[in-house]
């Protein structure tokens, strides 16, 4: 795994723009792995600058997000689609017919997953998969398990994985959804290249035991190592525990 720590979050997200409006440059119909969350904020608003700069063209780009809440409504103020849309898709010019959302409020979410599956194979894979990770090492919606599933799923969360998304759902945890809709360990494994964000001391751990650890599903993270192409791209709180004693 290439580890890449930066001095502060303002620098990581800027560096890590720069480079992708560099490779949508370069390829403008790249295929991009989107995920939600507090860390990638920044990169996206950062992105959104860049766009108004003239600096990052998306009109050819097609993007995937990792996951949404089972039972939730497109518009609905909670849903990953309303997030994305505020922090990013407003502000680029990415075609809405190249986005793609699992649709959390579906009938059939069995039917939904592999519908997802499929346009990811249809648009040729992903080429670069922008990661968080839950401080219980989840990437996605694949929380810690015995057995981790390999596709695009439906799953339960943890209370705690609840509890860091309430603020999505008017601050009260039992507001959020106890299911979701994520793309799997092997969804997540086949994209080309893959850059891991990680910020501010409550990660340092889960950094510690993804990088150094043994590779576990209870730690899903872990199984980044298996993959050719990683960055992790650190702040220093985050890769505190990293050091060498
Ligand atoms: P966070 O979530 O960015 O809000 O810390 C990361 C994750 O759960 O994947």
């Amino acid at each position: 795994m290439k580890i890449t720590v930066f001095d502060n979050e303002r620098v990581l997200a800027r560096t890590l723009a720069v480079q992708i409006a560099a490779s949508l440059g370069q390829r403008p119909a790249t295929v991009l792995g989107l995920a939600t969350g507090r860390t990638p904020i920044r990169l996206y608003h950062e992105l959104g600058t860049l766009h108004a700069h003239g600096q990052a063209d998306f009109s050819r780009a097609t993007t995937f997000n990792l996951d949404e809440f089972a039972g939730v409504e497109r518009d609905h103020p909670g849903s990953y689609r309303v997030f994305m849309q505020e922090h990013l898709f407003s502000r680029v010019n990415l075609p809405p017919e190249n986005v793609h959302f699992l649709d959390g409020a579906v009938a059939d979410p069995e039917a939904e997953c592999e519908r997802y599956e499929t346009a990811i194979a249809a648009a040729g894979g992903i080429d670069l998969q922008i990661l968080g990770i839950g401080t219980n090492g989840h990437i996605g919606f694949n929380e810690p398990a015995r057995a981790l599933e390999p596709r695009t799923h439906l799953v339960t969360l943890k209370a705690s994985t609840r509890r860091s998304n309430a603020g999505l759902f008017h601050g009260d945890p039992e507001q959020v959804p106890s299911q979701a809709l994520s793309m799997g360990m092997a969804t997540i494994l086949h994209a080309r290249r893959i850059v891991l964000i990680a910020t501010g001391k409550s990660k340092a751990r889960c950094v510690e035991r993804m990088v150094k650890g043994p590779i576990d599903t209870r730690m899903p993270a872990s199984f980044l190592q298996l993959h050719r192409d990683v960055e992790l791209a650190l702040d220093r709180a985050a890769a505190a525990a990293l050091r060498p004693e």
